[in-house]
């Protein structure tokens, strides 16, 4: 199908083989964990099992047709990525493991110029991922770390964030959106503002990749990372972004093989990028996969997509509010994908494990974000999660089978 002709969503969820209802699937599925990892559409195995079964190869180095196919098909993969986020040059795009990895270079990196004195500034809203490298990066250099808050609609206070700004601060980190809260970021204004005092600016795209247009030049950020299975690629791939003449002074992460242009028994010089961030044996299926994830999602026409996603959260919102005792956690005036929720008296494991006796998937817990649970007073949420596949059937389950708990529960 060509996706970008009607925005279909009977036609998108029958690309994704573990969507389909079978007879192994009772009670049936409604998958609504997106913002942990999104189901993978037919496209993407595909080119997964292409891979494996047609061409299987290490890249840069073989001397054979194999080699060429795969490392044809993985620096292919490195263009889809470029052009997927508006980067200036391929070479500026590095694969890691994940958002976390890509976070991690940039954190354990940026240690060589830190010094006391030096702010690292942070947001409330943040994952773990975004939060933890940074508090690292910190201790080590003798820097400060500074945490810009949020609202009581889950929404950065744009006027202490500003506040907290200074020709001191070295280093802005914030999310695109809260994997938590759903809360959208306005990342560009953010940015902007970090820009005018001089800081480096890093954007945590895990949760945004999938339900925004990301344009890495008009963002104006330094470096932008994400995981491609969160945008219906494969686990244990992620891009790093960052700007060429950041990342051609950036200290190395990992050593070892790829990464060096000339190696003595004393000494090493890195290979230029995007090789000096890769070392090893890259993920090669991975790479593949996750542009196919990329070229089947541009594919599809944004703006018909956005508005979809968008009435289907409010459509869950809207119903989910109608049950006594509910309360949704996150009233961001931008939100993406995410439906935070409490039930008074209950804790949101149980809520998690009597809506999965039911056959709904949501994910319970601080979400890997203890902080910002601990600062909004809870030990943790309910969360449904959206993808362009959910349903308004997916939203009635889920709001029958929270009815049903409920009465249960309390
Ligand atoms: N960070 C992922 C989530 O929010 C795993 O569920």
């Amino acid at each position: 199908m060509a996706n970008n002709e009607v925005f279909s969503v009977e036609q998108i969820r029958a690309q994704f083989p573990l969507l389909q209802p079978s007879e192994s699937k009772q009670p049936a599925l409604v998958y609504l964990d997106n913002a942990a990892t999104t189901q993978k559409p037919q496209a993407v195995i595909d080119v997964l099992v292409d891979y494996y079964t047609g061409y299987n190869s290490n890249v840069h180095r073989g001397a054979h047709r194999l080699a060429d196919q795969a490392t044809n098909a993985f620096e292919g993969a490195r263009s889809t990525m470029a052009s997927f986020i508006n980067a200036p040059q391929k070479e500026e795009v590095i694969w890691t493991r994940g958002t976390t990895e890509g976070i991690n270079i940039i954190a354990n990196g940026i240690v060589k110029w830190l010094k006391p004195g030096d702010e690292v500034l942070v947001t409330e809203l943040e994952h773990h991922a975004n939060l933890i490298p940074w508090q690292q990066a910190c201790e080590k250099s003798g820097a400060t770390l500074k945490i810009a808050p949020i609202n009581e609609l889950g929404e950065i206070d744009l006027d202490k964030f500003q506040a907290l700004l200074s020709p001191q601060t070295v280093m802005v980190a914030f999310s695109h959106v809260s994997n938590a809260l759903g809360t959208v970021n306005p990342i560009v204004k953010l940015t902007k503002m970090a820009k005018a005092v001089g800081a480096w600016v890093l954007v945590d795209g895990a949760q945004g990749i999938a339900h925004q247009p990301v344009d890495v030049q008009d963002i104006g950020c330094d470096f932008y990372v994400f995981s491609g299975h969160k945008m219906f690629g494969p686990t244990g791939i992620g891009v790093l972004w960052g700007k060429s003449s950041l990342l051609l002074d950036w200290p190395v992460w990992q050593t070892g093989g790829e990464m060096i242009s000339h190696v003595t028994y004393q000494t090493a010089e890195w290979n230029t990028l995007p090789y000096k961030f890769e070392a090893g044996t890259p993920n090669i299926a991975g790479a593949i996969g996750v542009a196919a994830a990329a070229k089947w999602l541009m594919d599809i026409d944004y703006e018909a997509r956005h508005q979809y996603e968008a009435e289907l959260l409010k459509y869950a919102t809207s119903e989910i509010l109608k049950i006594p005792g509910v309360n949704v956690i996150g009233q961001a005036k931008q939100k993406a994908g995410v439906l935070s929720f409490t039930l008074d008296q209950v804790h949101s494991s149980d809520i998690g494990f009597m809506l999965d006796q039911q056959g709904v998937a949501i994910r319970s817990g601080h979400h890997c974000a203890e902080p910002l649970m601990e600062r909004l007073g809870l030990s943790g949420t309910a969360r449904a999660s959206f993808s362009l596949y959910n349903t308004r059937e997916d939203v009635d389950c889920f709001i029958d089978a929270l009815s049903k708990a409920k009465a249960m529960l309390c």
